[in-house]
């Protein structure tokens, strides 16, 4: 597979977890001119801004599929007083991601960590505030089964603002594995909105994502 034809068939054809290490092993270093860029891909932005309009002041949050870290940074300009750490799969994304940097010239993430969402995920910090993740819950990465392992990681109340691809949501049965967290009281009744994944000059212009707002419940920790 070449450079120059990755783009959104083959990261929606990807089925395990080694598929996306080799997927995006070979997509790190064009992943923001071949597509971001070139299929004006706004979704990182969109996270950024939903976090910032729901989420009440914190300090420490976490972005899980951080990727070349276009959402965190994003939401280092709206609220730079934020520490951000970053997790994701593949160690060639988080390279790009070490390289972001803040307004003042800062890097935008303290610390980036190899991690295999789709296990139990560990976390040598103290629990976060919030989590966000922008472009990760789609075809052939991360599943309903997957909000679960997430929650260890907040603390109590701790904020959960989480975009998944509008077909997986659909198909996966996202709605039941949220309701599952609520009855077995490890989150609060989420809310639900939709926002453009793309500019309105792109050709996917019209694809939009759910973003699942919530908080943790984690009495115990
Ligand atoms: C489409 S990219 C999104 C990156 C970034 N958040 C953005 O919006 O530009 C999806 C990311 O999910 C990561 N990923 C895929 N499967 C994963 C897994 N099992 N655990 C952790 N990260 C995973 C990939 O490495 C990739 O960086």
């Amino acid at each position: 597979m070449s450079e120059e034809v990755l783009g959104l068939d083959q990261a929606y054809s990807v089925k395990t977890p080694d598929d996306n290490r080799r997927l995006y092993a070979q997509w790190a270093a064009t992943y923001e001119t071949s597509f971001v860029n070139a299929q004006q891909y706004r979704y990182p932005k969109a996270i950024a801004e939903v976090f910032n309009d729901v989420v009440g002041p914190v300090k420490r949050v976490l972005d899980i599929g951080t990727g070349t870290g276009l959402t965190g940074m994003y939401l280092s300009r709206l609220r730079p007083e934020l520490v951000i750490d970053g997790m994701d799969i593949s160690p060639e994304m988080l390279a790009q991601a070490r390289g972001k940097k803040r307004n003042d010239g800062s890097v935008v993430y303290r610390a980036v960590y190899e991690r295999d969402l789709t296990q139990h995920v560990p976390n040598e910090n103290s629990p976060y505030e919030a989590l966000f993740s922008s472009g990760t819950f789609t075809h052939g990465h991360l599943g309903p089964e997957c909000l679960r392992n997430l929650l260890p990681l907040l603390v109590d109340k701790g904020w959960f603002v989480v975009g998944v691809n509008n077909e997986h949501f659909e198909s996966k049965g996202f709605s039941a594995e949220l309701d599952s967290l609520v009855n077995q009281k490890l989150i609060q009744s989420p809310e639900i909105i939709c926002i453009d994944v793309y500019e309105s000059g792109s050709l996917h212009f019209g694809d939009q994502a759910r973003v699942i707002i919530t908080r943790a419940i984690n009495s115990i920790q």
